[in-house]
């Protein structure tokens, strides 16, 4: 059993929680924004209490064994021997998205992604007057797959770079490396610079599926990508704004800086405390977090199949707390809006790039009665 207790997620509501007070005062169930209704790991709230006791809290910067929590994570994790200087300390991953767009296109340049997928990947581009190009996913039989036609006939001579969201949100996907080795070929053919989120890498649920960073597959792809990646998802702290970049190549790493000049803000000194403690002492309850969003993804997909017909999840939940449902067959315009009226607030797929009406997205990070809960609402809108 679990030393973690999962099953009892404190009370939100009334709090200044985004994901709560959306539907403060309504009886709907907030199943939307990422972020996890458990609270964080003990050695992070325990750090955070330690850091507030200092009673001191001026302009921070990292300190060795910060970073060396970083470094020593992403060798235990991933066999990724990364240098101290490569990280560049960020306020959340879309501002990373963002500056990315700034650094390696010029106004009129083209960003491409494969769609759906997470809202900023499409906006993060046009924020700052360049285009954003999506590539629809296709499905082989056995899941979501590359449409790699449709890929290289996307590109044209004002393509500067490629989004790449590994794992994937929302179709909670783990890339594999023959898979990510193709496409950072197809980016070294076409000289584009590799975005690669990676804010969802430690939330892997399928044991047999490693994370593979994309900038581990050679000295040449690693020089060409920024790797994006925090410990806010995973450890449920993204209200902290703590994040990294990671930039070997040093001329690219210039010029990303430059882009952040005077305009993003620094991480805080509370920032760099839970990160530290996350990456050096989380693990324990990772792993029981892991177990746990197990347990809740099987429970839903069984009640899914048993209770709601017309719902589909298309493909195996890999990772993340995420589950994308194809709602089309219940023929509904606006099906966010008809389930939020039952009681349950989903994402509607139409913001990740999907058709009107195709998909819903369902955050599962709560406890399990949550979920009980939104399928009984769920099956009761649906009859
Ligand atoms: C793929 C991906 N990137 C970035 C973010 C948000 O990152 P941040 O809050 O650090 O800007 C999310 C949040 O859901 C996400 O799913």
């Amino acid at each position: 059993m679990s030393t973690f207790d999962f099953d009892h997620a404190p009370d939100r509501r009334g709090t200044d929680s985004q994901k709560w007070q959306k539907y403060a005062g309504r009886d709907v169930l907030p199943l939307w924004v990422a972020d996890m209704d458990f609270a964080s790991a003990p050695p992070i709230i325990e750090a955070l209490h330690r850091r507030v006791d200092h009673g001191i809290f001026g302009y921070a910067r990292p300190v060795q064994s910060t970073t060396g929590a970083i470094v020593e994570a992403m060798k235990r994790n991933y066999g990724w021997k990364i240098d101290p200087a490569w990280i560049v300390w960020l306020p959340g991953l879309v501002v990373g998205l963002n500056v990315t767009a700034q650094a390696f296109a010029e106004p009129g340049d083209e960003v491409l992604t494969l769609s759906p997928v997470y809202p900023p990947f499409m906006s993060a581009p046009k924020n700052s007057a360049r285009a954003s190009i999506t590539v629809p996913w296709a499905q082989d039989g056995r899941g979501w797959a590359i449409d790699w036609d449709a890929l290289e006939r996307a590109v044209t001579p004002r393509t500067k770079l490629f989004y790449l969201c590994n794992p994937h949100n929302p179709l909670a996907r783990v890339w594999r490396r023959a898979e990510l080795t193709r496409l950072a070929e197809f980016c070294e053919r076409h000289n584009l610079i590799l975005c690669s989120d990676e804010i969802h890498c430690d939330l892997i649920l399928d044991p047999a599926l490693p994370h593979i960073p994309t900038a581990v597959l050679s000295p040449e792809i690693a020089a060409r990508t920024i790797t994006l990646m925090a410990p806010s998802k995973t450890y449920n702290v993204p209200g902290l704004g703590t994040s990294i970049a990671i930039i070997p190549d040093a001329m690219r790493r210039a010029r990303f800086l430059r882009a952040t000049a005077g305009i993003v803000a620094e991480v805080t000194c509370l920032g760099f405390t839970a990160c530290e403690a996350a990456y050096r002492d989380g693990e324990p309850w990772r792993q029981a977090l892991l177990a746990y969003l197990r347990g809740n993804r099987d429970y839903l997909l069984e009640a899914i199949a048993r209770d709601l017909p017309g719902v589909r999840v298309e493909a195996p939940v890999e990772a993340t707390y995420l589950l994308w449902m194809n709602v089309a067959a219940l023929g509904h315009a606006n099906p966010a809006a008809h389930f939020e009226k039952h009681g349950v607030g989903l994402s509607d797929g139409a913001m990740f790039g999907a058709a009107k009406g195709s998909h819903v997205r369902l955050n599962f990070g709560c406890a399990r009665a949550t979920l009980v809960e939104a399928v009984r609402r769920m099956k009761a809108g649906l009859a």
